[in-house]
């Protein structure tokens, strides 16, 4: 079957708040629709933007997470699934995205898609990555959002608000691109994914099962 072409209601979804931008919004869609991936989990929903993107995209649902400070959004995510009819969304806010990842492997859990766009720092992305690892199906896509974002020269937020959202974090971790360096040490030259580098995201593909070896 053709898969569908990225829809014209999501023109109108916010573009000046913090959210991926239409380039990539286009290559998750397109993603999803190619391999009908169904079952999707995403760390990091901000406003909601990438969420009505991969909802829009599957015929299946959306588990996806954030810190309760998101609930103070404008638009909200509840906002935004109103306005785009998205009830294969469900949000849930928690303190720390990849403690509710243990949580889904532990419950036996597996996913089609996981999209990962949260901490953006080394130790997180590291933890991330390895539980996604263990709940993603084989020949199930992980996609990790700015691959080559560096802190000191991109970060709207202060060292500060970092420490205080996602704990530690060092001088020069913060002068590096961390989700890179995690990319580098777990995704990059694995022999189980088959990643490629689109728009500043790691698309990968799980090719099997056995994580780092
Ligand atoms: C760049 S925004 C996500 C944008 C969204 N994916 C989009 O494109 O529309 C990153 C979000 O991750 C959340 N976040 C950061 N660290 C987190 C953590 N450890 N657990 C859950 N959410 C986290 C932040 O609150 C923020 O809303």
């Amino acid at each position: 079957m053709k898969p569908a072409p990225y829809p014209a209601k999501l023109h109108s979804l916010p573009s000046n708040i913090s959210s991926i931008p239409i380039e990539k919004r286009r290559i998750i869609f397109d993603l999803i629709q190619q391999h009908d991936l169904r079952d999707c989990l995403e760390a990091g929903f901000a406003n909601g933007v990438s969420s009505i993107v991969i909802a829009s995209a599957t015929k299946g649902s959306l588990l996806t997470f954030d810190h309760p400070v998101a609930q103070h959004n404008t638009p909200s995510i509840e906002q935004l699934i109103e306005q785009f009819g998205q009830t294969n969304i469900t949000p849930q806010y928690c303190a720390d995205y990849a403690w509710e990842f243990g949580k889904l492997v532990k419950q036996g859990r597996t996913f089609d898609f996981i999209f990962i766009d949260a901490s953006h720092l080394f130790l997180n992305t590291v933890a991330g990555i390895a539980l996604a690892d263990r709940l993603l199906r084989r020949n199930g896509y992980l996609v990790l959002d700015d691959i080559s974002w560096i802190p000191t020269v991109s970060s709207p937020i202060t060292f500060e608000e970092v420490r205080k959202y996602n704990g530690y974090v060092n001088e020069e971790e913060w002068r590096s691109a961390p989700v890179g360096e995690a990319f580098d040490c777990l995704l990059k030259n694995s022999r189980q994914y088959r990643c490629d580098q689109r728009e500043r995201m790691a698309v990968c593909q799980k090719l099997s099962s056995r994580f780092l070896v």
